[in-house]
């Protein structure tokens, strides 16, 4: 377990580390095989698997990791935790590069729902999957990074909108398309072989580039900021403060538990999809570790505590907030509660999740959205549809969800860890309640 001293540090390495979905894939397959975790592929026949600690990935963006005690066929609940690896972002087109007044300009999408105020006038690099065909004629795939900002999106001047401030709108085609260089246009494809021969140290020569998955990122480093650096400031807060806690949690986990997590992409772009939290990838992992029957059975055993960031008082829109829930930062996770089911809480599994803050020393507060505003929607009430899974919805508060640069406050983000520490290591009992006759 990592010390409350070392915690803001080690997340800020991981927050660096994962610039997209697949760096954050990558950064959690590293820190769980530092702790002995054992790597499958969905290709292979896996057997019966005996104690032990196992992880396995799909689509390089979503990942899934267990701990089973005493192996598969003895299992009788697991203690199971998620959260989702992608963040809102602009996503650079097929055609990506062409040239407009001078400017050489890059193509983007924008992925879910972006705030997009916050990217103007950001020193943005990429970031991403390319695939490519080596000489021997494979196709292979390798993540990039540029590192450097490359690409740009200005305001308009003032002077050229003086009524800017009063009213804003910002069109999604042709307002922000960013700025990558001036004159020539260049062989894009070229510029991503290149920057794979330099980072992979493979030779690139006569390859050839066939696609890309790449995003836009903020170079800006995340910081401790405040009087006493009580807040973090980063991109991707949501949700990889998560994805971190879940890890870490796991990996310091009692060994003498069976537990799992399952870190989806797609959450922002509504889950559906082969590595979304509406896909099929945590029914068939089970499926393929537990005997029909035994699945159902462990199923209704287990708790499945979803893990998303939630929306932290903000001290200029108080009117926003419902007036008895709001959350308040160093107020420990927040249980979200909805009546609609955007959120999987029930009085149960709160009631759980609460008796672990007390077991784990942290404090802990409810959530609701005001009646008269539509509430979001996370994976929790997705997975426990999908399967059957008593589901608590909880998350540390944040501000500016969906910025480019959000805010919390990093000992929040401690108290989950303590929490899915506290977790993983109850006992089937902890797990869920029982019903007078
Ligand atoms: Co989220």
């Amino acid at each position: 377990m990592i010390s409350q001293e070392q915690y803001p540090q080690e997340l800020i390495r991981f927050l660096e580390a994962s610039p997209t979905a697949f760096h954050a894939v990558v950064s959690a397959g590293t820190m769980l095989a530092a702790a002995g975790f054992q790597r499958l592929h969905e290709e292979d026949d896996w057997g019966e698997l005996g104690p032990g600690a196992y992880y396995v990935s799909r689509n390089d963006s979503t990942i899934i990791a267990f701990r089973l005690a005493k192996g598969a066929a003895v299992c009788q609940a697991l203690r199971m935790a998620g959260a989702h690896t992608d963040s809102p972002a602009l996503r650079v087109k097929p055609h990506a590069v062409h040239s407009k007044s001078g400017y050489v300009q890059l193509g983007v999408e924008i992925y879910g729902g972006a705030l997009l105020a916050p990217w103007f006038d950001r020193d943005c690099s990429l970031a991403g999957r390319v695939v490519w065909r080596s000489t021997t004629g494979q196709v292979r795939t390798g993540l990039l990074d540029f590192r450097r900002a490359l690409v740009t999106i200005p305001s308009l001047a003032i002077h050229l909108d003086p009524e800017v401030n009063k009213q804003r709108s910002i069109n999604r085609q042709t307002d922000m398309v960013p700025i990558l260089a001036l004159g020539d246009v260049p062989d894009f494809s070229s510029l991503l072989l290149q920057e794979l021969q330099r980072q992979h140290g493979i030779n690139m020569e006569q390859a050839e580039l066939l696609d890309f998955d790449l995003f836009l990122y903020d170079t800006q480093a995340p910081a401790l900021v405040g009087l006493k650096e009580e807040f973090i400031c980063s991109a991707r807060l949501d949700n990889l403060l998560s994805c971190h806690a879940l890890v870490q949690a796991l990996c310091g986990a009692e060994a003498g538990k069976d537990s799992l997590i399952v870190l989806n992409d797609h959450e922002e772009v509504g889950s559906t999809s082969m590595v979304g939290a509406q896909g099929s990838f945590l029914k068939d992992v089970l499926a393929r570790l537990f005997q029909p029957g035994q699945v159902q059975r462990i199923v209704a055993r287990s708790l499945f505590v979803s893990v998303d960031n939630a929306h932290a008082l903000h001290p200029n829109f108080s009117s926003k907030y419902e007036p008895e829930h709001a959350p308040a930062m160093h107020g420990g996770p927040v249980i979200k509660i909805n009546a609609n089911q955007r959120y999987a809480t029930s009085g149960v599994t709160a009631a759980l999740l609460t008796l672990l803050c007390r077991e784990a020393r942290i404090p802990c507060q409810k959530f609701v959205m005001r009646n008269d505003m539509a509430c979001g929607s996370t994976i929790g009430p997705l997975t426990a549809a999908a399967l059957g899974l008593a589901t608590v919805d909880v998350g540390v508060p944040q501000l500016a969800m969906h910025s480019v640069r959000e805010t919390a406050a990093w000992l929040d983000g401690y108290s989950l860890l303590r929490l899915l520490q506290t977790f993983f290591g109850a006992a089937d009992a902890q797990l869920s309640a029982s019903a007078v006759d």
